[in-house]
């Protein structure tokens, strides 16, 4: 959702903040701002809509700025070496210039950006307009500007403490004030902030993507945590005022994983790079003479893990129908009761847990707002919590007692392609461990060994049908509704498949647990209502061709998924995308990729911006 860059240093700011800014926008925003402090004077451009606007507006400026001002947007004038920038989701009034951040203060001279939700803001706003402050724009964040405003004595760091003790909510902000042009301030709780230590320069960022291109040495903040800006670099506070020293962090992902590498889009890199991704989260990690997985992230907990008598998966999206397969993996080979929670409502059951439960949390940020509050209250409880995540150093990752690294690289575009692949080899190690710490047979663990080896080179095969399954979106691509059905193993696909295809091409698409169609859903088909079917050779195959000869005898057309040389479903199915042979609890690692595919190609068809789609935002940092 919104990002955050800042940055003070040797180096022209301006560039920095809008090469932050592009590589922060697959987060999701819809409008923009920057603020650049030279000399003791601001200069402030906003704009509604993409980077690019608020590109256009910096370069047609016209404003008729004092010469010190001009300097600073004068690269041969050195430019303003300090600034702020920010991507604006809005939660709080209209996307609008007015609304837009950075905001200030009455006197124009303190100037923040801000990530999260201020919830006390209305009476704060109500308390300073009763003492004649005068606002602009309709954001919570304006009245922390304020705030600190109100409480200035002369030292920016006091009136940023002292304002963050007032307000109750969420935050990761960056401030400076004009009258302090030799430091910036920023702070943390609840939404992240990384700061980037560079030669002579520091970036402070919501998100190491805007960071990675100038430094590789990171401090991730902790809540309440404070950090003060000037040339000597970052001096770092505890939420008890005490100057502190943090670990500095190597960050390991690659700039060349954060651009398109000659694809056209992200998401199709993406679901390209799978082979690749699916390797990295299990290299180093399966010990094949055992027939067991290796955890080092699990090693601290590994006696509490073997205790462990059912497991509780907590997750949103994409995540979440990875967590419904590692139920079934879990269950079946590790023989420990699982279920599976949406984080959202993971709060407000009576959870029934005691000191044999584990909560597992997936995530890819690792920063969505709904699946932290469920790590939250699991802890609250007292419970282990374990964290399967790909953005090293993000909140959850901080939060969870231990956890597995998926070790993708950077997932910009926002539908989630290889994060889904990787979370769910991750959940079949998990299985592995759990299942050999527990009755699991030697030459079971090896197979399954042996089979997620053989999986990159499997979907690599799968990556060889792409022509084909456009040549199939192309056919249906004028259809509105879609069913996407599964049982068993592919059953959570089913759901996937319908996120996929709707968050990407904004085609109405359900997923339904195959065996429910004759219960209510079968009523919508008839020749216009498409199916995307999942059907695999495995132990429910039979069960599936008969659902799925109930859907022909509708004249509902399908779309099948199935196993190489599986020649007779080409009788049912109108169209067939072929994936080879697999352990029946791998599967949907190979069926996810068609999936994936066709929803592409639906989209492109659409002329969609398909590493964007509307409305949604990467990292959903609100409840
Ligand atoms: O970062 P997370 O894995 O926690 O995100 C969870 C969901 O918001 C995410 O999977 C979402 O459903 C994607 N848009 C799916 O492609």
């Amino acid at each position: 959702m919104c990002g955050i860059v800042g940055y003070f240093g040797k180096n022209e700011a301006l560039p920095i903040l809008i090469d932050g800014l592009k590589r922060l926008e697959y987060r999701g925003y819809d409008s923009s701002g920057v603020a650049l402090l030279h000399q003791s004077k601001v200069l402030c451009f906003k704009a509604v809509g993409k980077i690019v606007e608020l590109e256009k507006k910096i370069s047609e400026d016209k404003s008729p700025h004092p010469p010190l001002l001009k300097h600073a947007l004068d690269p041969e004038q050195g430019g303003a070496k300090i600034g702020i920038a920010h991507t604006r989701w809005a939660t709080h009034g209209v996307p609008s210039e007015q609304n837009a951040h950075p905001h200030s203060d009455c006197s124009g001279k303190i100037w923040l950006v801000h990530n999260g939700i201020i919830e006390n803001y209305q009476q704060i706003k109500k308390h300073l307009i009763e003492k004649g402050h005068i606002f602009k724009s309709e954001t919570d964040t304006e009245a922390l500007a304020h705030l600190i405003e109100d409480l200035y004595d002369g030292d920016l760091t006091e009136a940023v403490k002292k304002a963050l003790k007032v307000i109750t909510g969420t935050y990761g902000i960056v401030v400076f004030h004009a009258d302090e042009p030799n430091k910036i301030i920023a702070a943390k709780k609840g939404s992240p902030l990384v700061v980037g230590l560079g030669e002579n320069e520091t970036i402070i960022a919501s998100d190491v993507s805007a960071i990675m291109r100038y430094t590789k040495q990171a401090i991730y903040l902790d809540d309440g945590e404070m950090v003060e800006i000037d040339a000597n670099g970052p001096r770092i506070f505890d939420s008890f005022n005490a100057e502190i020293t943090k670990d500095i962090s190597e960050i390991e992902w690659d700039i060349n994983q954060a651009e398109k590498g000659g694809y056209p889009h992200f998401l199709i890199k993406e679901i390209f790079e799978q082979p690749e991704t699916v390797m990295n989260s299990v290299r180093g990690r399966l010990v094949l003479e055992e027939g067991m997985a290796k955890l080092g992230g699990l090693d601290a907990v590994a006696d509490k893990i073997r205790n462990i008598d059912r497991i509780i998966i907590v997750a949103c999206g994409t995540a979440r129908c990875a967590a419904l397969v590692g139920e079934y993996m879990l269950e079946e080979y590790a023989g420990i009761p699982t279920e599976v929670d949406y984080a959202h409502e993971f709060r407000y059951k009576k959870q029934i847990l005691n000191d044999k439960t584990a909560v597992i949390v997936m995530s890819q940020s690792g920063e969505t707002a709904d699946t932290l509050a469920a790590v939250k209250e699991a802890k609250e409880k007292g419970v282990l919590t374990l964290g399967i995540v790909n953005t090293v150093g993000s909140s959850i990752a901080r939060e969870t007692d231990a956890g597995i690294y998926n070790h993708v690289g950077p997932e910009i575009s926002v539908a989630s392609t290889k994060a889904f692949t990787s979370q769910i080899s991750i959940l079949s190690l998990l299985t592995l461990f759990m299942g050999r710490q527990r009755d699991m047979s030697l030459v079971t663990g090896q197979r399954i060994v042996n089979e997620i080896q053989a999986l990159p080179d499997k979907i690599r095969k799968i990556l060889e049908a792409d022509g084909e399954i456009k040549k199939i979106a192309e056919k249906y691509s004028k259809a509105t509704s879609f069913a996407f059905l599964g049982r068993k193993y592919n059953h959570p696909l089913a759901f996937e498949g319908a996120i996929k295809l709707k968050e990407l091409s904004y085609i109405h698409a359900e997923g339904f647990a195959a065996g429910e169609m004759k219960h209510g859903p079968i009523a919508m088909i008839d020749e216009n209502f498409p199916s995307f079917y999942f059907v695999p050779e495995d132990s429910v195959y039979e069960k599936n061709v008969s659902n799925m000869q109930e859907i022909k005898a509708r004249a509902g057309k399908i779309i099948a998924v199935a196993t190489e040389g599986d020649e007779k479903i080409k009788d049912i199915a109108d169209d067939v995308i072929y994936i080879p042979k697999t352990l029946e609890m791998l599967t949907p690692i190979l069926s996810a990729v068609p999936a994936q595919l066709f929803a592409y190609h639906m989209a492109v068809l659409k002329g969609l911006d398909v590493d964007k789609p509307r409305n949604l935002a990467k990292s959903v940092t609100v409840e």
